[in-house]
Protein backbone atom coordinates (compact mmCIF):
# COMPACT_ATOMS: atom_id res chain seq x y z
CA UNK A 1 0.00 0.00 0.00
CA UNK A 2 0.89 3.30 -0.52
CA UNK A 3 -0.64 5.08 2.11
CA UNK A 4 -2.09 4.60 5.33
CA UNK A 5 -5.41 6.14 4.14
CA UNK A 6 -7.02 3.62 1.38
CA UNK A 7 -10.70 5.06 -0.05
CA UNK A 8 -12.77 3.03 -1.93
CA UNK A 9 -16.24 4.04 -3.60
CA UNK A 10 -18.96 0.79 -3.87
CA UNK A 11 -21.37 1.48 -6.02
CA UNK A 12 -24.83 -0.26 -5.38
CA UNK A 13 -27.13 -1.21 -8.07
CA UNK A 14 -30.29 -0.13 -8.31
CA UNK A 15 -33.18 -0.96 -6.21
CA UNK A 16 -36.78 -2.26 -7.31
CA UNK A 17 -38.21 1.19 -6.05
CA UNK A 18 -35.64 3.08 -8.35
CA UNK A 19 -36.58 0.49 -11.47
CA UNK A 20 -39.74 0.95 -11.08
CA UNK A 21 -39.88 4.82 -10.89
CA UNK A 22 -39.70 6.79 -14.10
CA UNK A 23 -37.20 8.93 -14.05
CA UNK A 24 -34.23 7.37 -11.59
CA UNK A 25 -31.54 6.13 -13.70
CA UNK A 26 -27.77 5.72 -12.92
CA UNK A 27 -25.45 8.93 -12.30
CA UNK A 28 -22.20 7.41 -12.16
CA UNK A 29 -20.13 6.21 -15.02
CA UNK A 30 -16.80 4.47 -13.94
CA UNK A 31 -13.82 5.18 -15.95
CA UNK A 32 -11.03 2.92 -14.69
CA UNK A 33 -9.82 1.07 -11.62
CA UNK A 34 -9.81 4.60 -9.95
CA UNK A 35 -11.56 6.52 -11.67
CA UNK A 36 -15.58 7.45 -11.89
CA UNK A 37 -17.75 10.00 -13.06
CA UNK A 38 -20.73 12.16 -11.98
CA UNK A 39 -22.98 12.15 -15.19
CA UNK A 40 -24.71 15.40 -14.53
CA UNK A 41 -23.94 18.62 -15.93
CA UNK A 42 -21.27 19.60 -15.82
CA UNK A 43 -19.91 16.12 -15.61
CA UNK A 44 -17.62 15.48 -12.51
CA UNK A 45 -14.77 13.49 -12.21
CA UNK A 46 -13.68 11.39 -9.31
CA UNK A 47 -10.69 9.48 -7.90
CA UNK A 48 -10.01 6.59 -5.41
CA UNK A 49 -7.97 3.85 -4.66
CA UNK A 50 -10.70 1.88 -6.01
CA UNK A 51 -13.49 1.69 -7.37
CA UNK A 52 -15.80 -1.12 -6.95
CA UNK A 53 -18.88 -0.92 -9.39
CA UNK A 54 -22.30 -2.61 -8.71
CA UNK A 55 -21.08 -6.20 -9.83
CA UNK A 56 -18.35 -6.04 -7.53
CA UNK A 57 -19.84 -8.85 -4.64
CA UNK A 58 -18.83 -9.47 -1.18
CA UNK A 59 -16.07 -11.71 -1.68
CA UNK A 60 -14.10 -9.56 -4.08
CA UNK A 61 -14.81 -6.39 -2.44
CA UNK A 62 -13.56 -8.40 0.75
CA UNK A 63 -10.32 -9.51 -1.06
CA UNK A 64 -9.65 -5.42 -2.26
CA UNK A 65 -10.40 -3.97 1.58
CA UNK A 66 -10.51 -6.36 3.94
CA UNK A 67 -7.60 -8.93 3.23
CA UNK A 68 -4.87 -6.20 3.96
CA UNK A 69 -6.49 -4.80 6.89
CA UNK A 70 -6.12 -8.45 8.34
CA UNK A 71 -2.29 -9.01 7.13
CA UNK A 72 -1.40 -5.41 9.18
CA UNK A 73 -3.21 -6.54 12.46
CA UNK A 74 -1.37 -9.92 12.28
CA UNK A 75 1.67 -7.63 11.93
CA UNK A 76 0.48 -5.44 15.23
CA UNK A 77 -0.68 -2.89 13.45
CA UNK A 78 -3.87 -1.19 14.75
CA UNK A 79 -6.45 -0.79 11.59
CA UNK A 80 -9.72 0.43 10.79
CA UNK A 81 -12.27 0.23 8.29
CA UNK A 82 -15.17 2.36 8.25
CA UNK A 83 -18.37 3.02 5.88
CA UNK A 84 -19.73 6.67 5.01
CA UNK A 85 -22.60 7.26 2.73
CA UNK A 86 -26.12 8.69 2.56
CA UNK A 87 -29.63 6.59 4.17
CA UNK A 88 -29.69 3.35 1.66
CA UNK A 89 -26.24 3.87 -0.12
CA UNK A 90 -25.16 0.22 1.36
CA UNK A 91 -22.94 1.19 4.71
CA UNK A 92 -24.70 -1.91 6.40
CA UNK A 93 -24.64 -4.25 3.21
CA UNK A 94 -21.39 -3.86 3.00
CA UNK A 95 -19.66 -3.88 6.44
CA UNK A 96 -22.43 -6.92 7.99
CA UNK A 97 -24.14 -8.04 4.81
CA UNK A 98 -26.79 -10.99 5.95
CA UNK A 99 -25.29 -12.61 8.35
CA UNK A 100 -26.67 -16.05 10.58
CA UNK A 101 -25.67 -17.41 13.91
CA UNK A 102 -25.87 -21.01 12.02
CA UNK A 103 -23.82 -20.05 9.07
CA UNK A 104 -20.24 -20.69 11.15
CA UNK A 105 -19.03 -20.55 7.80
CA UNK A 106 -19.69 -16.75 6.46
CA UNK A 107 -22.27 -17.20 3.51
CA UNK A 108 -21.74 -15.15 -0.17
CA UNK A 109 -24.23 -12.28 1.04
CA UNK A 110 -22.15 -11.38 4.18
CA UNK A 111 -20.06 -8.69 4.90
CA UNK A 112 -16.36 -7.64 5.33
CA UNK A 113 -16.61 -8.01 9.39
CA UNK A 114 -17.58 -11.49 9.06
CA UNK A 115 -15.15 -12.23 6.67
CA UNK A 116 -12.28 -10.55 8.27
CA UNK A 117 -12.96 -12.36 11.35
CA UNK A 118 -13.03 -16.06 9.22
CA UNK A 119 -9.87 -15.19 7.96
CA UNK A 120 -8.19 -13.52 10.97
CA UNK A 121 -8.97 -16.64 12.57
CA UNK A 122 -7.36 -19.03 9.91
CA UNK A 123 -4.33 -17.08 9.92
CA UNK A 124 -4.18 -17.18 13.87
CA UNK A 125 -4.27 -20.89 13.54
CA UNK A 126 -1.53 -21.07 10.67
CA UNK A 127 0.67 -18.75 13.00
CA UNK A 128 0.03 -20.64 16.12
CA UNK A 129 1.36 -24.04 14.07
CA UNK A 130 4.06 -22.99 12.81
CA UNK A 131 5.21 -20.75 15.87
CA UNK A 132 5.03 -23.73 18.10
CA UNK A 133 8.29 -23.97 19.17
CA UNK A 134 8.40 -20.68 20.43
CA UNK A 135 4.90 -21.05 22.00
CA UNK A 136 3.05 -18.66 20.10
CA UNK A 137 -0.47 -17.89 21.12
CA UNK A 138 -2.88 -15.59 20.17
CA UNK A 139 -5.37 -14.08 22.28
CA UNK A 140 -8.49 -12.05 20.75
CA UNK A 141 -11.00 -10.11 22.35
CA UNK A 142 -14.18 -8.47 20.77
CA UNK A 143 -16.54 -5.51 21.61
CA UNK A 144 -19.47 -3.81 19.96
CA UNK A 145 -20.86 -0.51 20.64
CA UNK A 146 -23.46 1.88 19.53
CA UNK A 147 -23.57 5.99 19.36
CA UNK A 148 -26.80 7.24 19.43
CA UNK A 149 -27.75 10.95 20.27
CA UNK A 150 -24.04 11.21 21.38
CA UNK A 151 -24.63 8.46 24.04
CA UNK A 152 -22.51 5.08 23.57
CA UNK A 153 -24.10 1.63 24.76
CA UNK A 154 -22.40 -1.48 24.87
CA UNK A 155 -24.44 -4.17 22.50
CA UNK A 156 -23.17 -6.92 24.30
CA UNK A 157 -24.65 -5.88 27.30
CA UNK A 158 -27.38 -3.66 26.28
CA UNK A 159 -28.67 -2.54 29.74
CA UNK A 160 -25.35 -0.81 30.11
CA UNK A 161 -26.19 2.55 28.78
CA UNK A 162 -23.97 6.16 28.68
CA UNK A 163 -20.81 4.70 29.01
CA UNK A 164 -17.70 7.20 28.75
CA UNK A 165 -15.05 8.04 26.51
CA UNK A 166 -11.96 7.78 28.69
CA UNK A 167 -8.32 8.60 27.79
CA UNK A 168 -5.81 6.06 28.70
CA UNK A 169 -1.49 7.23 28.11
CA UNK A 170 -0.77 3.29 27.34
CA UNK A 171 -4.00 2.26 26.22
CA UNK A 172 -5.17 6.13 23.57
CA UNK A 173 -9.15 6.03 23.57
CA UNK A 174 -10.87 3.59 25.29
CA UNK A 175 -14.74 3.26 26.54
CA UNK A 176 -14.79 2.45 30.20
CA UNK A 177 -16.96 -0.64 31.29
CA UNK A 178 -17.39 -1.91 28.02
CA UNK A 179 -18.24 -5.64 27.87
CA UNK A 180 -15.26 -7.39 26.10
CA UNK A 181 -15.67 -11.05 25.06
CA UNK A 182 -12.84 -13.49 24.33
CA UNK A 183 -12.99 -15.03 21.19
CA UNK A 184 -11.45 -18.38 20.21
CA UNK A 185 -13.36 -19.34 16.56
CA UNK A 186 -15.59 -17.86 14.32
CA UNK A 187 -18.80 -19.31 15.88
CA UNK A 188 -17.46 -16.99 18.89
CA UNK A 189 -18.01 -14.24 16.82
CA UNK A 190 -20.76 -14.75 14.82
CA UNK A 191 -22.74 -15.40 17.77
CA UNK A 192 -21.94 -12.29 19.47
CA UNK A 193 -22.11 -10.06 16.33
CA UNK A 194 -26.09 -11.93 15.46
CA UNK A 195 -27.09 -11.38 19.19
CA UNK A 196 -25.91 -7.97 19.53
CA UNK A 197 -27.05 -6.45 16.08
CA UNK A 198 -30.45 -7.11 16.88
CA UNK A 199 -29.92 -4.47 19.61
CA UNK A 200 -29.22 -1.92 17.40
CA UNK A 201 -31.61 1.33 16.89
CA UNK A 202 -33.07 0.95 13.56
CA UNK A 203 -36.17 2.82 11.67
CA UNK A 204 -37.05 3.65 8.41
CA UNK A 205 -35.99 6.25 6.19
CA UNK A 206 -37.57 7.27 2.83
CA UNK A 207 -34.81 5.72 1.44
CA UNK A 208 -33.73 2.51 3.90
CA UNK A 209 -36.67 0.45 5.58
CA UNK A 210 -34.24 -0.57 8.02
CA UNK A 211 -32.17 2.11 8.13
CA UNK A 212 -29.45 2.13 11.04
CA UNK A 213 -29.97 5.40 12.91
CA UNK A 214 -26.95 4.85 15.05
CA UNK A 215 -23.12 4.36 14.60
CA UNK A 216 -21.46 1.24 15.76
CA UNK A 217 -18.40 0.42 16.13
CA UNK A 218 -17.17 -3.84 16.49
CA UNK A 219 -13.78 -3.61 17.95
CA UNK A 220 -10.57 -7.26 18.03
CA UNK A 221 -8.21 -6.84 19.89
CA UNK A 222 -5.45 -9.04 19.21
CA UNK A 223 -2.80 -10.05 21.39
CA UNK A 224 0.39 -12.67 20.69
CA UNK A 225 2.42 -13.79 23.09
CA UNK A 226 6.12 -16.29 22.54
CA UNK A 227 9.23 -17.29 23.98
CA UNK A 228 12.33 -16.36 22.14
CA UNK A 229 15.93 -17.00 23.90
CA UNK A 230 14.61 -17.50 27.42
CA UNK A 231 12.78 -13.47 26.63
CA UNK A 232 8.88 -13.54 26.44
CA UNK A 233 7.51 -10.97 23.17
CA UNK A 234 4.33 -9.27 22.72
CA UNK A 235 2.82 -8.05 20.33
CA UNK A 236 -0.60 -6.09 20.36
CA UNK A 237 -3.01 -4.80 17.40
CA UNK A 238 -6.85 -3.13 17.34
CA UNK A 239 -9.28 -3.35 14.59
CA UNK A 240 -12.12 -0.80 14.48
CA UNK A 241 -14.92 -1.90 12.13
CA UNK A 242 -17.45 1.11 12.29
CA UNK A 243 -20.64 1.09 10.13
CA UNK A 244 -21.99 4.86 10.72
CA UNK A 245 -25.26 5.93 10.56
CA UNK A 246 -26.11 7.80 6.82
CA UNK A 247 -26.87 11.01 6.28
CA UNK A 248 -30.47 11.58 5.03
CA UNK A 249 -29.46 14.98 2.94
N1 LIG B 1 -24.08 -3.73 -3.31
C1 LIG B 1 -25.35 -4.10 -3.02
N2 LIG B 1 -25.91 -5.14 -3.64
C2 LIG B 1 -27.17 -5.53 -3.37
N3 LIG B 1 -27.97 -4.93 -2.45
C3 LIG B 1 -27.47 -3.88 -1.81
C4 LIG B 1 -26.13 -3.41 -2.05
N4 LIG B 1 -25.92 -2.35 -1.24
C5 LIG B 1 -27.05 -2.17 -0.53
N5 LIG B 1 -27.99 -3.09 -0.87
C6 LIG B 1 -29.35 -3.19 -0.29
O1 LIG B 1 -29.87 -1.88 -0.16
C7 LIG B 1 -30.58 -1.74 1.06
C8 LIG B 1 -30.00 -0.58 1.87
O2 LIG B 1 -28.65 -0.90 2.25
P1 LIG B 1 -28.05 -0.64 3.71
O3 LIG B 1 -29.06 -0.94 4.77
O4 LIG B 1 -26.76 -1.33 3.77
O5 LIG B 1 -27.84 0.94 3.63
P2 LIG B 1 -27.08 1.88 4.70
O6 LIG B 1 -26.08 2.66 3.92
O7 LIG B 1 -26.60 1.09 5.84
O8 LIG B 1 -28.26 2.87 5.12
P3 LIG B 1 -28.51 3.61 6.54
O9 LIG B 1 -27.54 4.74 6.61
O10 LIG B 1 -29.92 4.10 6.40
O11 LIG B 1 -28.33 2.60 7.61
C9 LIG B 1 -30.50 -3.07 1.79
O12 LIG B 1 -31.67 -3.80 1.53
C10 LIG B 1 -29.29 -3.74 1.15
O13 LIG B 1 -29.40 -5.14 1.17
MG1 LIG C 1 -27.00 1.06 7.86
Amino acid sequence: MENNVQVVIRVRPLNNTEKNLCGYNRCLRQESAQSITWTGHPELNFKFDHVACESVNQEVLFRVAGLPMVENCMAGYNSCVFSYGQTGSGKTHTMLGEISELGVNPGPECGMIPRIFELLIARIREEEESGRDEKLKYNCKCSFLEIYNEQITDLVDPSSTNLLLREDTNVGAYVENLTEREVTSVGDIMTLLTQSSVNRKVSATNMNSASSRSHTVFTCTIESRWEKDSICNSRFARLNLVDLAGSER
